[in-house]
């Protein structure tokens, strides 16, 4: 008996009790591997003393202000830590509670800035198909998730959606992975010229894929081509690292390694580690510049940005995760994880790609090696995965639609950055045990 809309009606998630490093604990008792850190959301695990120790600081001194009225020095320090990590250009930040609010505001704050600058006719916005970006109207009409956008459709603002960069499936027969970063990169530049250069604001892209296609990230040069055709048509380049941002891949923005800065990048899980809801946008220069020069209004607000609880936690978790070198781990055990998902999966029957970075990783589950062909998405073998894993105690991330938005399926796996290497070993024979269940389930075998 329940009084919440759960996510699928009819189904009763059990009832988390606790929470112990990369453990969580039901009310029965039973411990659950978090592989995945919820979507990879808690890289610091659970029940990290000193981030209870600062959010419980914070709330002696003071729980809420608004930030029309006040700033509060941990949302300051956070901003100082934000900024000093920031990739080149980037000048301010600004808080949101989520991911989707933070892509919302970049979505509004690209829109500003062409304002301010008296360039109003550019509104249109370009991203990727497989994509996701967020859940609200304005974030789902960028992304580029069939399955997700289809009951909306008709509400979507228009947005133009062009290949994502997957070289597993794009690559074509012979062509070098530079040579496809740069043919699929090329989309953008013809979208932009088929729509007036001129119209365009933006372009949204996550540096390494997450929820869409399951930790894909980009091939080498593909980034740097896509900065190019921006500047050269003077569109801004928004990089949505919500999840695959805040060290999840080794450092801590994930386009430090496609050495590329972005003129917006929208942050979120990792910042506060799920220990309380926040995200930030982190703004280049240009645009503050462009908001300073003009209205000198930021034409975009929330209740709860900057709240003081949630900046205490991020700054904690941001704090914890230099002082105790946390990348280096992730980077470390990345590797064991790379490893191990290679001897176990390399060969396996049904497991057409292994990929990832850092400490994200997806492996994608294919009917036939050879062609690649996808198990029927009416199997939902990914959803049965996720539902043996449980059953096992372990929490990996399903992912389904990885193909063509409707079919495909991908485990994901996202451990926290405590993790160490006997754990790294039990999640992948743990993963290895729910993904030959799911299959046999469907194959028969
Ligand atoms: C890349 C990306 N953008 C945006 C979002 C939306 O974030 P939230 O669910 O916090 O609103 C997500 C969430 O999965 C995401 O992975």
């Amino acid at each position: 008996m329940t009084h919440i809309l759960q996510r699928q009606t009819g189904v009763v998630a059990p009832v988390a009790a606790g929470g112990d490093g990369i453990y969580v604990i039901d009310k029965e008792g039973k411990r659950y591997v978090d592989a995945t850190g919820g979507p990879s959301v808690a890289c610091l695990g659970h029940g990290d003393p000193e981030v209870r120790q600062a959010v419980i600081d914070q709330m002696e001194k003071i729980s809420y202000v608004s930030n029309q009225f006040f700033t509060t020095e941990v949302a300051e320090d956070l901003a100082d830590i934000l900024i000093a990590g920031a990739p080149p250009g980037i000048a301010s930040v600004t808080y949101t509670c989520g991911g989707s609010e933070a892509v919302e505001s970049a979505i509004k704050m690209a829109r500003q800035y062409f304002v301010e600058i008296g360039q109003p006719e550019r509104y249109r916005f370009i991203a990727r198909r497989q994509s996701y970006h967020g859940t609200t109207l304005g974030t789902l009409a960028v992304g580029g998730h069939v399955a997700r956008r289809a009951a909306y459709e008709p509400m979507l603002m228009e947005t133009s959606h062009i290949a994502p960069c997957y070289a597993y499936r794009g690559m074509a027969p012979g062509e070098s992975e530079e040579d496809y970063g740069l043919r699929v990169a090329d989309e953008l530049e013809a979208e932009i010229l088929r729509l007036g250069p001129e119209t365009v604001a933006a372009f949204f892209a996550e540096t390494v894929v997450g929820a869409a296609l399951g930790a894909v990230p980009p091939v080498p040069g593909y980034f740097k081509r896509v900065r190019q055709i921006c500047d050269r048509h003077g569109v801004l380049l928004v990089l949505d690292e919500i999840m695959s941002g805040m060290g999840r891949t080794g450092t801590l923005h994930a386009c430090e390694q496609e050495g590329v800065s972005p003129d917006l990048m929208t942050v979120a899980k990792g910042l506060g580690a799920g220990y309380q809801p926040i995200g930030a946008v982190l703004v280049g220069a240009r645009i503050v510049d462009a908001i300073a020069a003009g209205s000198g209004t930021l034409m975009h607000g929330l209740t709860y940005m900057a709240h003081p609880v949630g900046c205490a936690a991020a700054l904690a978790v941001q704090r914890a995760i230099r002082d105790r070198d946390l990348l280096a781990n992730v980077r470390r055990q990345g590797a064991v994880l790379s490893d191990a998902l290679q001897d176990r999966f390399g060969n396996h029957h049904h497991v057409g790609d292994i990929r990832g970075r850092g400490l994200f990783w997806g492996v994608e589950l294919v009917a036939d090696r050879d062609t690649k062909e996808p198990f029927d998405a009416d199997l939902k073998l990914n959803a049965r995965v996720k539902a043996e894993g449980m059953a096992r105690g372990l929490i990996c991330y399903p992912i389904g639609g990885n193909v063509d938005g409707i079919s495909g399926d991908v485990v994901m796996i996202s451990p926290p950055f405590i993790v160490g290497e006997t754990q790294v070993g039990e999640i992948v024979e743990l993963v290895s045990e729910a993904v030959d269940a799911a299959l046999a389930t469907v194959t028969g075998q």
